[in-house]
C-alpha cells in the first residue's frame, strides 16, 4: 500500500487551515497571509484533491463585488491548473462583529435575514464551482447566559433556515445537500447542536431531511468526552454521514484542531477502519473527501505548514495500511469470534418468532444460566484491543 497520496484518496483541506496564521485569544498571527492560488499549487504538489472555503477566506468580509470576483477568478484559475476541485463550500457566519450572537439564530432578526443572504450567496458559488456539500458549523449559534437565549426558538429559528435552503436548492434542482457541524462550546459558552446525537435528532425534525446530515470533526465530539469513532458509526447507521472533518484533540480542553492522529491515535486507528473497511460484518463504508480541518501550530513557520498539511495525508494511509493489517490476520479474525462481535449481527428474535414463542421458551429465562458469567465466561475483548494496538504499533503484520 503506497503511502504516498494521490487524488484517488479524496483528501482535501480547509483553504483557513492550511491558511490559519497562528493568532490565538492571547496574542497575534506567527505567520503572513496564504495567498489561495499558493495554497491550491502546494496542496496538489502534496497529493490533496480537494479545496474548501468559507466566502470569507477568499475575499474578506465587505469585499466589493469586483473584489469578490477577481479572487474567485483566481481561484478557478488556480483550480484549472491543477486539477484541485472543490468539494464543499462553507459560510463564515462567525467572525464579523454582526454575527456576535450568532447568525441564522440571533436574537436580532435583521442579522438572521443578512445571515441567510450571505448564506445564499456562498451557497451559489459553491454551486457554480460544482461542491455536493455546504457545511453549516453554527460556532455562534448559542449562548453564554441562560437567560439570553430561548433555545426552542433559536432551534426553531434554526430550523426555518435550514427549511429555507433546502426549499431553495430543491427550487433550483442544485446538486448539493446541507452537513451540520456539531461542536459543544468555543467560541460560545454553549453551542447548539452540540454534539453528533444533537444534529442528527434534529435533523429528523426538517422538512427535508433526505437533503440534511452531518459534518463530524474528531476534536469536537472529544471536547465532550465523546467516542469519536462511535460516534461516526451511528451516523453511518443512519446514512447521515455526507462529510468529516478530521484532526486531532487531547482531552477535554478548548479546541485544538491538531494534526490527524496527533490526538486519540486509537481512536483515530478504529476511525480509519471504519470509514475504509466498515463494520467487521462489512457494514457501510464512507466515500465522500477525507477532509482535514486542523490548524498548524502557532509555532510553525511555512516550510512547517506544508510538513503538517503533509502528515494529516501521511498518517491517515498508515493508518489505513494498518487497519487493512489488522482485518488481514487470521488470529484477529479467530479473537473476534472468541469476542462473540460476529454474533450481534444475529437478530435477537429468530425469524417468525413471536414475543408469545419468547414468552414459551424456558431457555431464555426459566432455564438459563445467568450465573455462568459469575467467575465464569469472559469475553476477550482486551486480548482483541490489544492485537488492534499491536498492529497499530507495527507489531504485527
Ligand atoms: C472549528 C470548526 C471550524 C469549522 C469551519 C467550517 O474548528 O471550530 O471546525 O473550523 O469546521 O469553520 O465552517
Ligand atoms: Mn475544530
Ligand atoms: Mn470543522
Amino acid at each position: 500500500m503506497s503511502l504516498t497520496p494521490t487524488r484517488a484518496d479524496k483528501f482535501s483541506f480547509g483553504l483557513w487551515t492550511v491558511g490559519y496564521n497562528g493568532t490565538d485569544p492571547f496574542g497575534g498571527p506567527t505567520r503572513a497571509p496564504l495567498d489561495v492560488v499558493e495554497a491550491v499549487n502546494k496542496l496538489s504538489d502534496l497529493g490533496a484533491y480537494g479545496l474548501t472555503f468559507h466566502d470569507d477566506d477568499l475575499f474578506a468580509f465587505g469585499s466589493t463585488d469586483a473584489e469578490r470576483q477577481n479572487q474567485i477568478d483566481r481561484l478557478k484559475k488556480a483550480l484549472a491548473d491543477t486539477g484541485l476541485v472543490v468539494p464543499m463550500v462553507t459560510t463564515n457566519l462567525f467572525s464579523a462583529p454582526v454575527f456576535k450572537d450568532g447568525g441564522v439564530t440571533s436574537n436580532d432578526r435583521e442579522v438572521r435575514r443578512f445571515a441567510l443572504r450571505k448564506v445564499i450567496r456562498q451557497l451559489e458559488l459553491g454551486v457554480e464551482l460544482g461542491a455536493k456539500t455546504f457545511v453549516m458549523w453554527g460556532g455562534r449559534e448559542g449562548a453564554e447566559y441562560d437567560a439570553a437565549k430561548d433555545i426552542r426558538q433559536a432551534l426553531e429559528r434554526y430550523r426555518e433556515a435550514v427549511n429555507l435552503l433546502g426549499d431553495y436548492v430543491t427550487d433550483k434542482g442544485y446538486d448539493i445537500r446541507f452537513a451540520i457541524e456539531p461542536k459543544p462550546n468555543e467560541p460560545r459558552g454553549d453551542i447548539l447542536l452540540p454534539t453528533v446525537g444533537h444534529a442528527m435528532a434534529f435533523i429528523s425534525t426538517l422538512e427535508r431531511p433526505e437533503l440534511v446530515g452531518v459534518n463530524p470533526e474528531v476534536g469536537h465530539e472529544q471536547m465532550a468526552g465523546l467516542n469519536f469513532a462511535a460516534g461516526i458509526a451511528q451516523a453511518l447507521y443512519q446514512d447521515k454521514l455526507f462529510h468529516i472533518d478530521l484532526n486531532g484533540q487531547r482531552g477535554i480542553k478548548y479546541d485544538q484542531d491538531l494534526v490527524f492522529g496527533h490526538g486519540d491515535l486509537q481512536n483515530a486507528f478504529a476511525l480509519v477502519d471504519l470509514l475504509e473497511n466498515g463494520s467487521p460484518d462489512g457494514g457501510p463504508t464512507y466515500d465522500g473527501p477525507r477532509h482535514f480541518d486542523y490548524k498548524p501550530s502557532r509555532t510553525e513557520d511555512a516550510t512547517g505548514v506544508w510538513d503538517s498539511a503533509a502528515a494529516n495525508m501521511r498518517t491517515y494511509l498508515l493508518l489505513k495500511e494498518r487497519a487493512a493489517s489488522f482485518r488481514a490476520d487470521p488470529e484477529v479474525q479467530e479473537a473476534l469470534a472468541a469476542s462473540r462481535v460476529p454474533e450481534l449481527s444475529v437478530p435477537t428474535i429468530g425469524e417468525g418468532e413471536s414475543y408469545d414463542d419468547l414468552i414459551a421458551d424456558r431457555s431464555a429465562y426459566e432455564d438459563f444460566d445467568a450465573d455462568a458469567y459469575f467467575n465464569g465466561k469472559g469475553y476477550g475483548f482486551v486480548r482483541l484491543q490489544q492485537l488492534a494496538l499491536e498492529h497499530l504499533l507495527g507489531a504485527r503484520s
